[in-house]
């Protein structure tokens, strides 16, 4: 067992490969925080902190005149709220009696083998052998609730999952205004918070801050996990780096708003609180009822950064990916999007899948546009009904004209949405998010469907379903492309609105699922205007997701760098684009675009019927090379090899399982006259070893060519003395080195 309660100390001790995490039953029944951290094979660590009497932190009734022992001061498994305690609290609520405290105390607990499952929510999840599940009880007696605190432990790729339930034991009902699904007290040390911040086309730039005394918090309170902020972060110790130092990552499995908040106390402790964006969101508790948490996921590294984003990696690609797409290759995709965006007919698609079957193209993504009144982005949307003038015949005409090219056909949907001119939206104006009395936002000229109504759930599915029954199309892109404003739904009574946005977003779950469960060959694709929705939530039902709107190579080092911190490469939408870049105007070579979308699950997205004979006989090889190496880029151990926001060379490797080989890829950013030599050291090999060095002269531009280092190498070599690459020259130089074990 991966959890150990000891009875003497009262201790709750979860214990994975590499870490520990600890709590105890300490006195009056508060659950104590003792540790998270690097692996400690046993003890009760709640000596580590010392409780003193500190002026102006109280005592619970209870303590007596114990004044050392107070809920302000003590490192908290999940903090109380109004009865002393006055950091940030894991929860807020209005009890039947109208007071607003939640005082839990521990009344019991219960260790099984298997991971729990959170129905009607994703969540990670395990066979019977691979995780345990610890669940805590909790009481407030006064206030009449039960909270109950649940952990899933999966020792060995060191994660830990979490999550809380709230159940009104009352007689009146209560209201939830914030429920954090983890909330975590590291009581030493100085931390900084990494965080993923960004915009539209611009998603996922890290961030380090260093915590002070006060409060520090990132979040969004857009209705989805937004570009702006992603819900997953990373408390780092100063001087933590990719290869050393403590750091621990913290995922919300979640894909509405949330609000992930940090305080440094007056001792010094930090607290961690992650959950539902409070803002906005009320959920009114019956009594006897409860309310459940989304999950949030956890994990520690004592040997920095690297490590832990290998064990997101793992717990994401492992156990929280499903169905048929999660393992094995995916298709080599080509989206319209860029090489025509409204203006094209059935005609145009086939000439496209036409040049791109050759070149080992797999399938073809129909994006926006293939649907009545959408001939730009004013109109059309939530009627679904094929644009026969467009497409004569239909999408079954148009899936048998592209199979016949030996592709498959994709399509684009954004189910979410409705356009006003629209026969939904004139027929079920109810079924918008808008306020009453109040002209609702309008953002890309399009209404919010009100997804928390079962009926309009229903609706989508079946416009959805009768698409995906009527042709052949296994795959899906799923976008959703602005945020959620004037939150209001006709179907929830005036004391039960704050309910609206997580109903919601259990609502599109709902759907998701249905859609999965009833198709299971099709591949989901999750996009919202990019990565304005890359969460773990949504990663449950879409393997992949479209990582960014902008498609220029040389962005796309940054944020598919940031992304890489907490989620696994096979999860990266990412397209070769024409140049110039229709986000930025930049010229980068083929090639190295292909190296940039190799990093991810790799597609192309420009008019290949244009493509000159050249370019396509480049694509080809591309292809070829990327099919070959999609196995070692999607189950490899993904290392970081320099920071492209500040390096001149972005590069990055793929280890190898069993380290037998390595793929390292490196692109030029910056050139400078004379420049000095770029050198990069390699990581994840196994030092006994002896390396073939290997040009892909099919994946290096002139620069890249100009590579000359050792044909042979041994590991030990390749990580201590490193590697150099050719001088700066030109724009946007790269090159890909592939390392196989000798035999
Ligand atoms: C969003 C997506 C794009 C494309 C357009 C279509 O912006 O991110 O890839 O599908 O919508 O309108």
């Amino acid at each position: 067992m991966a959890i150990v309660y000891n009875e003497k100390d009262k201790t709750i001790t979860l214990q994975t490969a590499h870490s520990t995490y600890q709590m105890k039953i300490a006195l009056y029944g508060v659950l104590q925080h003792t540790y998270y951290g690097g692996k400690v094979s046993q003890g009760d660590m709640s000596g580590l902190w010392q409780a003193y009497d500190r002026g102006f932190s109280g005592n619970p009734n209870d303590a007596d005149n114990h004044r050392a022992f107070s809920l302000d001061t003590l490192p908290q498994e999940y903090p109380s709220a109004g009865v002393g305690d006055f950091r940030i609290p894991g929860a807020s609520l209005v009890n039947g009696d109208g007071s607003r405290a939640g005082d839990w105390r521990y009344k019991s607990h219960e260790i099984r083998s298997g991971k729990y499952s959170l129905p009607g929510l994703p969540a990670l999840y395990a066979g019977e052998e691979e995780a345990d599940t610890l669940e805590i009880v909790l009481e407030d007696k006064a206030g009449k609730s039960r909270l109950t605190l649940t952990y899933g432990v999966f020792p060995e790729i060191d994660v830990i999952t979490r999550t809380a339930a709230l159940t009104n034991l009352a007689d009146a009902p209560m209201e939830v205004g914030k429920l954090a699904s983890l909330c975590l007290d590291m009581p030493f040390g100085d931390w900084e918070l990494i965080h993923f911040h960004g915009r539209h086309a611009m998603e996922r730039m890290p961030a380090r801050t260093a915590l002070a005394p006060g409060a520090f918090s990132v979040g969004s309170r857009r209705g989805t996990s937004s570009h702006q902020h992603n819900p997953f972060v990373i408390l780092a110790a100063p001087g933590a780096d990719e290869d050393a130092g403590d750091c621990l990552g913290a995922a919300f499995v979640y894909s509405g708003g949330f609000l992930a908040e940090t305080e440094v106390d007056q001792n010094g402790l930090t607290r961690l609180v992650m959950g539902i964006q409070p803002e906005g969101f009320c959920w009114k508790l019956g009594p006897g009822e409860t309310f459940q948490a989304p999950e949030a996921v956890l994990a520690y590294s004592d040997k920095g950064l690297t490590a832990l984003s290998h064990r997101f990696h793992k717990a994401f690609r492992q156990h929280l990916v499903r169905g048929k797409w999660k393992e094995g290759p995916r298709p080599v995709l080509i989206n319209n999007w860029e090489a025509t965006y409204f203006d094209f007919t059935t005609d145009k698609l086939v000439d496209i899948a036409k040049a791109a079957a050759p070149l080992g193209v797999d399938l073809l993504v129909m994006d926006d546009g293939w649907f009545r009144n959408r001939n730009d982005d004013m109109g059309g949307l939530g009627d679904w009904e094929v644009n026969e003038e467009k497409l004569p015949g239909g999408l079954k005409a148009l899936a048998e004209r592209i199979n016949a090219q030996g592709m498959q056909l994709g399509i684009w949907f954004e189910p979410e949405m409705v356009s006003e001119r629209s026969a939904l939206f004139a027929s079920h104006p109810d079924w918008v998010l808008q306020i009453p009395g109040r002209a609702p936002t309008r953002s890309r000229y399009q209404l919010v469907l009100d997804l928390s109504q079962p009926a309009v759930c229903d609706y989508l599915y079946e416009r959805i379903a009768r698409v995906l029954r009527d042709a052949p199309i296994p795959y899906v892109k799923w976008d959703m492309n602005r945020s959620l404003s004037d939150v209001w739904s006709a179907a929830l009574p005036a004391d039960r609105q704050g309910e609206t946005p997580h109903r919601y977003v259990l609502g599109l779950y709902g759907l998701l699922e249905r859609l999965t469960r009833d198709f299971p060959d099709v591949l989901f694709e999750g996009c919202s205007g990019g990565g304005g929705r890359f969460d773990a939530g949504m990663l449950y039902y879409t393997p992949q997701i479209w990582c960014s709107d902008n498609t220029d190579a040389i962005d796309r080092l940054t944020i598919q760098y940031g992304t890489s911190f907490g989620y696994p490469i096979s999860a990266v939408g990412a397209h070769v684009s024409a140049v110039p870049n229709h986000q930025t105007g930049r010229v980068t070579p083929l090639t190295t675009r292909g190296i940039v979308a190799m990093c991810g699950s790799f597609g192309y997205e420009l008019d290949l019927s244009r493509a000159t004979a050249e370019e396509r006989e480049h694509m080809a090889r591309q292809i070829q090379n990327y099919k070959t190496l999609q196995p070692l880029i999607y189950e490899g151990a993904y290392y970081r090899l320099t920071d492209p926001t500040s390096d001149p060379v972005a590069a990055c490797a793929f280890v190898g399982t069993r380290r037998e080989c390595c793929l390292i890829m490196a692109v030029y950013t910056k050139t400078f006259a004379n420049g000095a030599i770029p050198h990069i050291r390699l990581k994840g090999l196994d030092s006994d070893k002896t390396y073939r060095v290997r040009l892909l002269a099919e994946a290096a531009t002139e620069w890249g060519r100009e590579w000359r280092g050792l044909a042979e190498a041994g590991g030990d070599l390749l990580m201590s003395a490193g590697l150099s690459l050719p001088r700066p020259r030109g724009d946007y130089g790269s090159l890909c080195l592939l390392l196989e074990e000798q035999d």
